[in-house]
């Protein structure tokens, strides 16, 4: 069972994504009973429900978190225990900065890295973060592939999420350990620059290119 942490945009276009699937959801929820987490929940298959974070928590052997960077303090305590757990971290850790465009919140962390060290026996793996949500709805969406890199230091957990992502229909890139997760929530930074510069037409979705090995291409030498 994979807990969703968060009805928002994010919540509300993976949960009935990964229903559809065929896995189950629960979402924690500060209002479960909130008619638009009810319509919600009837929008997910298999089974879906609506409870608490820390109910959600409980049930379930993963728990994706979908919550403002805001919410993290208050929720990491609702969470509870998630040993064994694979945390899949969506989370960003921006704020808006003078010149109207969103910038990290932390100086040398990230949203992973903290949910990582709050809860050190959890496997947290930053995934999605770098995806727009109607993207993470509907890959098809974006008009090509669209890579989901993943940071984390489990490297069995990195194998599970990528399976997943790979059957949503998204590219899966593993790019490292938990630290690197806060250079995949600075990519939401640029990510978000065409749409609060109001250019909706420069909108991206971030791809990583595979074949680039040096080894492959002949005469060009790495650098050192
Ligand atoms: N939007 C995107 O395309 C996108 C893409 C990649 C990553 N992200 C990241 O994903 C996260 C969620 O983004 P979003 O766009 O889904 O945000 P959103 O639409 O604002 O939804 C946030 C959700 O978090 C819930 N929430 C807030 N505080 C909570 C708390 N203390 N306990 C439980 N639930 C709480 C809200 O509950 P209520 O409904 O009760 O207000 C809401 O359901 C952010 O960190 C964002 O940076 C977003």
């Amino acid at each position: 069972m994979i807990a969703i942490l968060g009805v928002g945009r994010v919540g509300a276009a993976l949960g009935p994504h990964l229903s559809n699937l065929g896995y189950q959801v629960v979402y924690g929820a500060r209002e479960p009973g909130r008619e638009d987490v009810v319509e919600l929940v009837e929008k997910t298959s298999n089974g879906a429900q609506a409870v608490s974070v820390s109910e959600a928590c409980q049930m379930a052997d993963w728990v994706v978190v979908a919550l403002p960077y805001s919410a993290m303090e208050s929720a990491l305590h609702e969470m509870g225990d998630l040993d064994g757990k694979i945390v899949v971290d969506v989370t960003n850790a921006l704020v808006m900065g003078d010149n109207g465009l969103m910038k990290m919140a932390l100086d040398n962390s990230s949203s992973a890295e903290q949910l990582q060290a709050s809860k050190p026996d959890a496997k947290v793996v930053k995934a999605f973060n770098t995806v727009g949500f109607h993207v993470m709805a509907n890959p098809a969406a974006a008009g090509g592939s669209v890579s989901v890199p993943l940071a984390g230091n489990d490297a069995d957990a990195k194998i599970a999420v990528a399976e997943v992502i790979e059957k949503m229909g998204l590219e899966a890139i593993d790019v490292g350990p938990i630290e690197h997760a806060r250079s995949l929530e600075s990519m939401a930074v640029l990510y978000l620059v065409p749409y609060l510069q109001g250019r909706m037409d420069d909108a991206f979705e971030f791809y990583f290119r595979r074949g680039a090995s040096p080894k492959k291409s002949k005469g060009v030498r790495a650098a050192g």
